[in-house]
């Protein structure tokens, strides 16, 4: 039976792993169902947004049961990067919604979102040392990135998972609210940003991310210049800037 859905509602797409008795512990299964679902939302040109949320617990980590016997080469074959590498090159902005636990190969998934909204009593944190192993999952590449090496290092190096008001206090989430409003919280943003200009929106996620591969602070500004100049041959630049002079809201086409 299916684990993984994948819910439109108008132009923003959730998807969500169901696997309570589990706490949705993710194995390769799962991660192949999701990689199926996000082909769908690639090939889906009227998504503006992809929220990540799952009742209950975001995920306790990769399966631990699955993993136990792997040799070498079966625990490459197991390793969730290829799908999460393809998660965070989505054109479209996403947001990882947690609740309760996200840990390990879990909150890597968390990881390869744009954003993160947590519930109060989420938990959050990379407990693979004390498995033996570490993160395996974009964690040691993402989590640097996002909160700088010497909280990463903190994270990975104790196991210890964090409250969500830490993990607001290291970056390692957007914001934390009512555990009940976190789902809430994501599509209200994630509406936000379906109203804006969608080809501008995809275009600025490509330049921040090129951007922050570049450390060449020029060639960055150049290359973001570039791609800037290249919105004024769009419908919705006309559109949006039009829609500004004569007071009223843009109707954009996605062109
Ligand atoms: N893999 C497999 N099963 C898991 C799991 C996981 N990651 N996390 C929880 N479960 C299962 C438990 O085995 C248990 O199943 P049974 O009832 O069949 O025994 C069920 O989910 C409920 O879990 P608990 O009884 O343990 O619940 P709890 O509330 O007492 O504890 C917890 C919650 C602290 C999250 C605890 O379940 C836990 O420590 N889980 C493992 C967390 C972890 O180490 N994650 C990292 C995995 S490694 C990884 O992700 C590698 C990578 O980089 C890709």
């Amino acid at each position: 039976m299916s684990k993984v859905a994948l819910v439109k509602e108008g132009n923003i797409a959730i998807i969500s792993v169901q696997r309570p008795e589990a706490l949705n512990a993710l194995s390769r299964e799962i991660v192949d169902e999701m990689d199926v679902l996000i082909e769908e939302v690639k090939k889906d040109a009227d998504l503006r947004c992809l929220i990540f949320h799952s009742e209950k617990n975001f995920a306790a980590g990769a399966d631990i049961k699955a993993m136990a016997g792997c040799n070498e080469e079966e625990a490459k074959a197991f390793g969730f990067s290829d799908v999460y590498d393809k998660i965070a090159e989505l054109p479209i902005p996403t947001i990882a919604a947690i609740e309760g636990y996200a840990l390990g190969g879990g909150m890597e998934l968390a990881m390869t979102a744009d954003m993160r909204i947590a519930g109060e009593s989420a938990k959050m944190g990379f407990p693979e040392v004390t498995l033996g192993i570490f993160p395996g999952a974009g964690g040691t590449i993402r989590v640097p990135k996002l909160v700088g090496p010497a909280f990463a290092k903190e994270l990975i190096f104790s196991g210890d998972a964090v409250s969500a008001e830490r993990a607001l206090q290291m970056g390692l989430v957007n914001r934390v609210v009512a555990d009940n409003q976190v789902l809430e919280e994501a599509k209200k943003l994630a509406g936000r940003i379906a109203k804006r200009g969608p080809v501008a929106v995809r275009m600025v996620k490509e330049v921040i991310t090129r951007g922050l591969e570049e450390p060449d602070v020029n060639k960055g500004a150049a290359m973001e210049a570039e791609q800037w100049a290249k919105l004024f041959n769009t419908y919705d630049q006309k559109e949006g800037m039009k829609a500004f002079m004569e007071k009223r809201k843009p109707v954009f086409e996605n062109r």
